[in-house]
């Protein structure tokens, strides 16, 4: 064993063949995710870790013991390392054995038990790491470090779904920072973006990309219009006070049918004032609306009705990520290029707390002048979650393929509480169309010539 005090040296083994140094990168994502997470969680007391705040979510404990269990799955067992727990185990976290609503009931480890689980794992991954594996194998599951890419993201996930029900919570006020970094960019221009057809990269040549954003290929995109940034609170707030959701024509049928039965009247977390001033509540806290963040909080069937009402449509994600990659159809892994993310480029890592102002980021925008398409929000896109020509399940059928069909739709681009290794223009993230609680919005599209 040979660790430096800050983590893993990574580096390369006498004799190893130099090339691609994953496992540095591989353990420096495992620690930021690990500290997201306990940072997200410290200070909360055992009831509330363990209380079910929302029939949409799983309590806050199930998670952390879940993306425990989940690494000891890929990060150990996969990987030849001894099982730390019995296989059977494995059960009470299976995401697909419990729907959400009923893991309060199962016999899940405590908190100071899920939290020395998770701790217990994370020890033993280190070790495996260092002194288990090769840098250089064709085994799938480490090619360029593939399966640890995999687990990092899916911790990083998670924690996007803990602040979904952090932010769903009441019983107690989840305290975030009160005044955050916010810049002021003043008034955007309200414009769209033509997008010129042509041959355009669709999937991640990442190698840590998913299996549903494989096979890279290439697609015809017809031209196109893009807004040039997400719809903002403000514009949203048009549609709203205009009647909006008491105007069957701009709904689809069963999107009129959700917003009669729920009586929506605006997206989830606004609160109506007297005298027509809006309010937000933002975890613990109820703020005036801001006006000039891109709107969040809303369904796919809510994103729908706004594009209609506008005399637009929502972008299929062929379009959405034709605009990230840029039309002289080269692909890019982010908006901007190869470069990784930086706070000047896109809000994303969870520090802001929420979205920021449209017009934030200059140095994100796309090749063609497309802003915000990577963090702020979750963008709500036409498409059906289906698979690629070509797609293979890998290494596992539960992630996408049993998702596969008419019942979801994709949302691209990541969200403020998404984490840079889990955003690319490649990646493909889906929900339901009724799903409000996820940090999405949306941007508008239509037809060129
Ligand atoms: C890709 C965000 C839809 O949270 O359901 C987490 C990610 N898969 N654990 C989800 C995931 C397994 C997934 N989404
Ligand atoms: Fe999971």
């Amino acid at each position: 064993m040979s660790l430096l005090a800050d983590g893993f040296s990574g580096a390369p083994r006498a004799g190893a063949r130099a090339k691609t140094a994953w496992k540095a990168r591989a353990w420096r994502e495992l620690r930021d995710a690990r500290a997201r997470l306990l940072g997200l969680l410290s200070g909360l007391p055992e009831s509330v870790l363990v209380r079910q705040h929302s029939s949409l979510m799983s309590p806050l404990i199930w998670d952390v013991a879940h993306v425990a269990n989940y690494e000891e799955q890929w990060l150990l067992r996969a990987l030849g390392a001894p099982a730390l727990t019995d296989p059977a185990f494995d059960r009470v976290y299976d995401a697909f054995q419990h729907p959400r609503a009923t893991r309060a009931t199962l016999p899940l480890l405590p908190p100071e038990a899920a939290f020395a689980y998770a701790a217990r794992v994370r020890d033993a991954v280190r070790e495996h790491l260092e002194d288990g594996l090769p840098e250089h194998t064709d085994a799938p599951l480490l090619v360029d470090g593939y399966v640890f890419g995999m687990v990092a993201q899916h911790e990083q996930q998670h924690v996007e779904t803990l602040a979904a029900t952090l932010q769903l919570m009441t019983e107690v006020e989840y305290r975030v920072p009160a005044s955050r970094l916010r810049p002021h960019p003043g008034p955007v221009a309200r414009h769209e973006v033509f997008i010129p057809g042509g041959v355009s990269p669709m999937g991640s040549r990442h190698p840590w990309a998913f299996d549903n954003e494989r096979p890279a290929h290439a697609r015809h995109v017809p031209p196109f219009f893009i807004d040039a940034h997400p719809v903002t609170n403000g514009e949203y707030r048009v549609f709203v006070e205009s009647g909006g959701y008491d105007d069957a024509r701009w709904w689809h049928p069963k999107g009129w049918d959700f917003v009669r039965a729920e009586r929506l009247r605006h997206p989830q977390f606004w609160l109506a004032q007297e005298g027509r001033r809006w309010l937000r509540r933002r975890f613990g806290q109820v703020e005036p609306l801001p006006w000039d963040e891109p709107v969040q909080h809303v369904c796919w069937y809510e994103a729908d009705a706004y594009a209609r009402w506008a005399g637009k449509r929502l972008p299929t994600e062929a379009e959405w990520e034709r605009a990230a990659h840029g039309s002289d159809g080269v692909a890019r892994e982010h908006p901007w290029g190869d470069a990784p993310p930086t706070a000047e480029r896109a809000n994303l890592g969870g520090d802001a707390w929420g979205p920021l102002p449209v017009g934030s980021h200059p140095e994100g925008r796309s090749q063609d002048g497309v802003w915000g398409l990577l963090g702020d929000v979750w963008e709500w896109t036409a498409s059906d979650f289906t698979p690629y020509p070509g797609f293979r399940a890998f290494p596992y059928r539960e992630y996408s393929e049993v998702f596969f069909g008419d019942e979801y739709k994709v949302l691209r681009g990541g969200a403020w509480a998404s984490a840079p290794v889990a955003v690319r223009n490649g990646f493909r993230n889906w929900d339901f169309p009724i799903r409000r609680q996820i940090f999405a919005g949306f941007r508008c599209a239509r037809d060129g010539r």
